[in-house]
């Protein structure tokens, strides 16, 4: 409201974007036939990939969310996230796959395996659209990854900057 609009170069076109989505999809689906398969999609960023991600998966599986929100701009180095979302479902004993957007220091993804770990599921994965991985403050290594991509400042496709720009159906950035 009241902010000018952003000046967007595409990083990320939606056919690229399309493409990659189906060879994840079709990994997902080889990797987990015969299994149960819970998809853990932590909002809000990644909304738009896990409902795209999911219609590229050709085996049976359920669909839960988390949210997330860190405590403040220091939780950006502690790693300390608030759960202002928890799943509904029991997940011990099943096949889970956490799906986010973009992982950037590796804190928010890290902090959620914890917390689901606990709850001794049979095996957990995780799910990336994009990796900032110059960025990484601690060791992580998503198990199936979308794109890699430079330290920009990127939006669209899920993302956001002060909760605008979700809607766009590719990945850009903000020219520096
Ligand atoms: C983004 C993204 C991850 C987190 C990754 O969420 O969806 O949850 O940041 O950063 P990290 O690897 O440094 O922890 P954001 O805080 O922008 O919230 P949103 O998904 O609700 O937009």
């Amino acid at each position: 409201m009241g902010e000018t609009n952003l000046q967007i170069q595409v990083l990320i076109s939606a056919e690229e974007i399309a493409t990659r989505v189906g060879q994840l999809g079709k990994e997902i689906s080889g990797d987990y036939a015969g299994d149960d398969l819970v998809v853990v999609g932590i909002l809000r960023g990644a909304f738009v990939f896990v409902s795209e991600l999911i219609r590229q998966i050709t085996i049976p599986l359920e669909v839960d969310f988390m949210a997330v929100s860190s405590y403040g701009p220091s939780t950006k180095t502690s790693g300390v996230v608030r759960l202002l979302k928890d799943l509904d479902t029991a997940v011990e004993g099943r096949n889970l796959l956490i799906v986010e957007d973009i992982i950037d220091t590796g804190l928010t993804l890290s902090y959620l395996q914890q917390v689901l770990l606990s709850r001794n599921p049979a095996s957990i994965k995780t799910a990336v659209l994009l990796d900032k991985v110059e960025r990484r403050q601690i060791d992580f290594s998503p198990d199936y990854i979308g794109f890699t991509i430079p330290d920009r400042f990127v939006i669209g496709y899920g993302i956001d900057h002060n909760q605008r720009y979700r809607e766009l159906p590719y990945v850009g950035v903000v020219p520096e």
